[in-house]
């Protein structure tokens, strides 16, 4: 999610920004600017739409020349893509610029703090607030500056800072979001990644935490917050330039597969204040809430399956009725939609024809409409009435994993919105979810860190025939993205069933050697799982099962056991389905198959 560049050196930055630029567009982006030193002023230049619009822009208003600067590509995250809303930002007196890739999750309490104080906004972002911190706090010492920056701002950030005091040298810092350092001959680099800079260099720092660093075309110095200097050896880089634009990673759906813990706390940190769900632009109150008869929830492939989990926590925690609908089926059902019902849409893209489709027809229908929506500013987050963002980052494999993942979250805080605004849910039990969610993102760590277990399983069975998956209830749920995912980029038959419907028909496919995944992490069901799998043992089958921390009985049953940290019922499919993904992954990876490519599929389902 967003790129940024920074030079200092002595040739001229913008073409070396524009460049860095553009080796960073596989991370996805809508806008893109600069900011350069001019002459010891700061010149900006930025505009929505591609580099060429911006480089464009930079040929018909007049170059901008200096060899210090600092570029960024954004994907928008608060606020449309625009003009105003790309980076770098000026400070109230365009003293300082400032480019950032992250979400700065109290950015609208230290917007309100700043406004008190005479500063005013003119972008809807949450990165102008970091400019005009800049210009408040400034001491006259970079170093010392940013050190209070980090202590005011919570979130994730990488930032590059100019200051026009200092014509020759600019700083920057990172918080869990990605930025390295390159070092050149007589001249240095900042980048959110390794590419962007590796037609000049090959010799970087990789930075920690909160370390600043300040950049001059001979110098690179790094400081913790405390002002101390920290001296660190620089890695040489010897990727082929390809590998490193997947951050290393030979596919795409790999890397994001294990960006899921970043992406779920994106999505879930801003909305969790004061042990509270907090979901704000959100107009849904407790007296419209009340007079809902039905929540209808819409979408297409694995948007879709995210609602069927959606449909069981939203039931259990509300008692409100949910319809799980495709959205293909439901702009042709005359669906039973009136204005007591709310439309839940959830798509990454927000672009999805039918998706779109089913949404106008709900409206017709009279109903409000609630898109979980990927894309900033896309055709769904524009013509819903109201949006909650996932902030999973652009998502580029076509098979999805991390929007998937950041969608269910969407589905917890919603129902958890919900139960809390009509006082369904007392402070204990609130409580526990809110701490559940909280830890979800290390839990999937976890997961993702025992992946040689699930790749050693794939290379078992990446020749099967036919792949089966039982769960019951939330696992049934999950199942159905497991097996959508092994068919889908493996090619591999496959399918997802209700573990207490097999016996009405499709046990009769279950032959020696048929491989069944089952899931087994619904904890009232579990002994009703283990007689699934004995049935299906009986008929040869082997069985791949994933299961709770603990439950160690299984392992007389199932051939295979994965297990998943032990968590609250309510988050467990976020962790259920990430062994799903990666077998998915592996199975196709030993096939030799192309994974971010799967034939005949399409990322952004436009057409009907
Ligand atoms: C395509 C993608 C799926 C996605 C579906 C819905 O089929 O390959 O990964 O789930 O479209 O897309 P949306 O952008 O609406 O979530």
């Amino acid at each position: 999610m967003c790129g940024i560049v920074g030079y200092v050196g002595k040739k001229q930055a913008v073409p070396i920004l524009i460049d860095g630029l553009s080796k960073l567009e596989y991370r996805g982006y809508d806008s893109a600017g600069v900011a350069v030193m001019q002459d010891g002023k700061i010149e900006v230049k930025k505009a929505k739409g591609r580099l060429a619009v911006l480089e464009e822009k930079l040929n018909s208003e007049g170059k901008i020349t200096g060899v210090m600067g600092i570029g960024h590509t954004r994907w928008a995250t608060h606020g449309e893509p625009s003009d105003t809303n790309a980076h770098p930002h000026l400070s109230k007196t365009g003293k300082f610029a400032v480019v950032h890739n992250g979400i700065i999750e109290n950015y609208i309490k230290l917007r309100e703090y700043l406004t008190s104080k005479g500063f005013e906004f003119i972008s809807e972002t949450d990165t102008e607030v970091i400019a005009h911190l800049v210009e408040y706090y400034y001491t006259g010492n970079m170093v010392e500056t940013v050190a209070k920056i980090v202590e005011k701002v919570e979130g994730s950030y990488a930032l590059g800072i100019l200051c026009d005091d200092n014509p020759d040298t600019f700083v920057a810092v990172r918080k869990e979001s990605p930025l390295i350092v390159g070092l050149g001959d007589g001249e240095n680099f900042i980048a959110s990644d390794v590419p962007a800079i590796l037609g000049y260099t090959r010799d970087v720092y990789f930075l920690e935490n909160d370390e600043i660093v300040v950049l001059s075309s001979d110098d690179v110095k790094i400081y913790t917050t405390d002002g101390d200097e920290i001296k660190k050896e620089p890695f040489r880089v010897n990727w082929d330039i390809s590998a490193a634009e997947k951050g290393g990673y030979e596919h795409f759906m790999f890397k994001e597969i294990m960006e899921q813990p970043r992406a779920i706390k994106d999505t879930i940190s801003p909305r969790i204040q004061n042990g509270k769900i907090v979901l704000d632009d959100i107009n849904l109150n407790a007296d419209y809430i009340k007079k809902l008869d039905k929540i209808y929830i819409v979408a297409c492939g694995s948007a879709y399956h995210v609602g069927v989990v959606g449909k069981y926590v939203i039931e259990d925690m509300t008692r409100i009725p949910v319809e799980v609908s495709i959205a293909s089926e439901f702009r042709y059902m005359n669906p039973i939609v009136n204005e007591r019902t709310l439309t839940v849409v959830i798509s990454q893209s927000g672009e999805t024809a039918d998706t779109i489709a089913a949404m106008r027809e709900a409206k017709r229908l009279g109903s409000r409409t609630f898109a979980v929506v990927n894309a900033v500013g896309s055709a769904i987050a524009r013509e819903a009435d109201d949006v909650l963002y996932t902030w999973a980052g652009p998502e580029i494999s076509v098979a999805t994993t991390k929007a998937y993942s950041t969608q269910l979250n969407a589905m917890y805080l919603l129902s958890l919105y919900i139960a809390q605004e009509l006082e369904l849910i007392d402070n204990a039990r609130l409580n526990d979810c809110i701490e559940a969610l909280e830890k979800l993102p290390d839990n999937i760590q976890s997961i993702v860190e025992n992946k040689e277990e699930i790749q050693y399983i794939a290379s078992k069975y990446y020749n099967a025939k036919s792949v089966f998956f039982l769960g019951r209830t939330l696992d049934y749920a999950v199942s159905l993205e497991g097996s959508l995912k092994l068919k889908e980029i493996s090619y591999i038959h496959s399918e997802a069933y209700a573990a207490g419907e097999l016996k009405h028909g499709t046990i009769a496919l279950i032959e020696e050697g048929t491989v069944v995944v089952a899931l087994c992490t619904v904890k009232p069901l579990f002994d009703k799982m283990l007689s699934n799998i004995k049935e299906v043992k009986a008929r040869g089958a082997v069985v791949i099962a994933i299961a709770e921390e603990g439950h160690t009985e299984i392992e007389k049953e199932a051939d295979y056991v994965i297990y998943i940290p032990k968590s609250d019922s309510l988050v467990l499919p976020s962790e259920t389905v990430v062994p799903l993904q990666l077998f998915a992954y592996y199975v196709a990876s030993l096939k030799g198959l192309d994974i971010d490519k799967p034939r005949n599929l399409a990322k952004s389902v436009t057409v009907e």
